[in-house]
């Protein structure tokens, strides 16, 4: 299969500037090379344009950047789409508004292949806020309201034609979670592993009964991985640090299982905002990451399998 890179320059969705730097930064990171290193075909589609801004006002006055915002999923959730037909879409970003637009052009397609979507959501945020709920107005902050069908979102965003289920997502590293946020995960069956689950538990048992459950309905997997997921130590380049993220060694660990499960087909890279970064490491460590997450090992060794079937 091809890898093939769409860059997503977005920026409104975030609460400062920057983010549009990031798909030059993981290009001159070294992200294509990398990957064919590994023996993948790779297909770089540059970068998406957002579609014609319409007029859109909604009653929360908070919003910033709506019309911005439903261009930009408009025209990824398109992409999107079209680029899952053809290989592994890797989606370089841009902040994490662009999951709205990738989330749902992919669940599309493989609600029209039939298979469940499920998908790995790696953020100190579970960005769940619906265009009611949202204070600060970012919308970075409303992907997963949205892709799961949550209300509200009629009228401003593109109706989504294949809801996520909410029982099919897991959030690892969650650690900052605003009230609504909160009330609204409690009832909606999305499985949330915080930092103190990863503390107490660790990461395999976590993410191996998840990558069971997939493998068990042979689904398809989406990994949607924000930079403030890692520890602000390791990876300064964002605009939203939380401290107490996950390590260098956490974060290799769920790649390398992700690799080993062979369920990944696309992935989002989001948040990086190079203005932000200490000559380029937290690029290169996104990078990093990805090389992991597509293969890259250390030793030779048996591959786990999590298919019960
Ligand atoms: N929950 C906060 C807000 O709505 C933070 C969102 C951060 N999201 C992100 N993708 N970094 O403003
Ligand atoms: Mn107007
Ligand atoms: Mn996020
Ligand atoms: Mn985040």
């Amino acid at each position: 299969t091809a890898c093939i890179i769409l860059g997503a320059p977005v920026q409104e969705g975030a609460g400062r500037l920057g983010c549009d730097m990031g798909p030059s930064a993981f290009r001159t990171a070294g992200l294509v090379p990398e990957l064919r290193n590994l023996g993948y075909a790779v297909e770089d589609r540059g970068n998406i344009a957002p579609a014609p801004l319409r007029d859109l006002h909604h009653p929360n006055r908070a919003i910033r950047a709506l019309p911005e915002t439903v261009a930009w999923t408009e025209s990824i959730a398109k992409a999107a789409y079209e680029a899952s037909g053809d290989g592994i879409p890797i989606f370089i970003g841009g902040d994490h508004s662009l999951s709205a637009g990738s989330m749902t052009g992919l669940a599309r397609r493989a609600a029209e292949e039939g298979r469940e979507f499920f998908v790995l959501w790696l953020d100190s945020h579970p960005d769940f806020h619906t265009l009611e709920t949202t204070t600060s107005g970012n919308l970075h902050g409303i992907p997963m309201a949205y892709a799961t069908g949550l209300e509200g979102f009629e009228g401003y965003f593109p109706p989504v034609a294949a809801p996520i289920n909410p029982r099919n997502v897991c959030m690892m590293g969650i650690r900052s979670v605003d009230p609504a946020e909160r009330a609204a995960l409690s009832t909606s069956g999305v499985t949330v592993h915080d930092m103190r689950a990863i503390d107490e538990n660790g990461i395999a048992p976590l993410l191996g009964a998840f990558l069971e459950r997939v493998a068990a309905v042979d689904g398809i997997l989406h990994v949607s991985l924000d930079v403030d997921f890692l520890d602000p130590g390791i990876a300064p380049g964002v605009g939203t640090t939380v401290p107490g993220g996950a390590t260098f060694r956490e974060a290799h660990l769920i790649m390398e299982m992700l690799h080993d499960s062979g369920l990944v087909r696309s992935i989002d890279l989001v948040e990086l905002n190079p203005f932000l970064d200490e000559r380029g490491r937290t690029a290169l460590l996104m990078v990093d990451l990805v090389s992991s997450l597509m293969g890259r090992r250390v030793l030779d060794r048996p591959t786990q399998s999590y298919r019960h079937t």
